[in-house]
């Protein structure tokens, strides 16, 4: 079975992962203090992924979990919701607030969980409340190698680029080895 986030670094199937039980029922609820041990290993998911992507095992640092605590603790932080299968937490999601507007963030599935429609679920909950405090837009900010969630997030509606693309230029040797190239604009770049 073809899976995202494979364990060759950087290496994704962009085929989106099969859940044995695509009936799952999910169940996307508010953030409780009780969800906190299973949104830190969530979080610790969405790290080694990203560790994956740039085959860094240094992101996030020895700790990665406590990068939940500094996003608990962001006081542009307006929500955030956790999908539930069976009582167990298998998703984390939020919402900042940045005036006019808002942004998903997090947004994270479990591993074995992916691609049974748990991030559109989640997704959709952020997108409701977005749409309740009347806001302009909503944006959502993965890496750009991150294709695996870039096709997942076009698929749920994210279709337009944002005010600015993060060019940069290489001042010493790379230290994250490139994947590939896109167009934009007739241009070819690297990511
Ligand atoms: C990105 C993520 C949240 C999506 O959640 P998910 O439960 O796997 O996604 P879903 O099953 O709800 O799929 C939603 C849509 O995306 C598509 N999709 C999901 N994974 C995909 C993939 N690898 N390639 C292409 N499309 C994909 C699905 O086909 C579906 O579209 P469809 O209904 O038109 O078929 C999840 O894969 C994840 O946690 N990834 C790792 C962490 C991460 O990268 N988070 C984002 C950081 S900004």
């Amino acid at each position: 079975m073809d899976r995202v986030g494979s364990r060759r670094s950087g290496q994704e199937t962009l085929v989106p992962p099969q859940h044995d039980d695509p009936s799952t029922d999910v169940d996307v609820r508010d953030y409780r203090d009780g969800d906190y041990q299973a949104c830190r290993h969530l979080w610790v998911e969405l790290t080694e992924h990203h560790r994956r992507l740039f085959d860094d095992p240094t992101i996030g640092g020895e700790d990665p979990g406590a990068g939940l605590d500094r996003y608990l603790a962001d006081p542009e932080r307006a929500a955030s919701w956790v999908a539930e299968v069976a009582g167990e937490v298998v998703g984390l999601t939020g919402l900042l607030h940045h005036g006019s507007s808002g942004e998903v963030e997090p947004v994270v599935v479990a591993e074995a969980r992916r691609g049974g429609g748990i991030g559109r679920a989640l997704i959709a909950r952020v997108v409701d409340e977005a749409v309740s405090r009347g806001y302009e837009y909503l944006a959502i900010r993965p890496v750009a190698r991150n294709a695996s969630a870039i096709r997942a997030f076009h698929s749920t509606g994210f279709r337009t680029l944002g005010g600015h693309v993060d060019l940069t230029m290489d001042l010493k040797p790379r230290r994250h080895r490139p994947l590939g190239s896109v167009g934009l604009h007739g241009v070819e770049l690297q990511y």
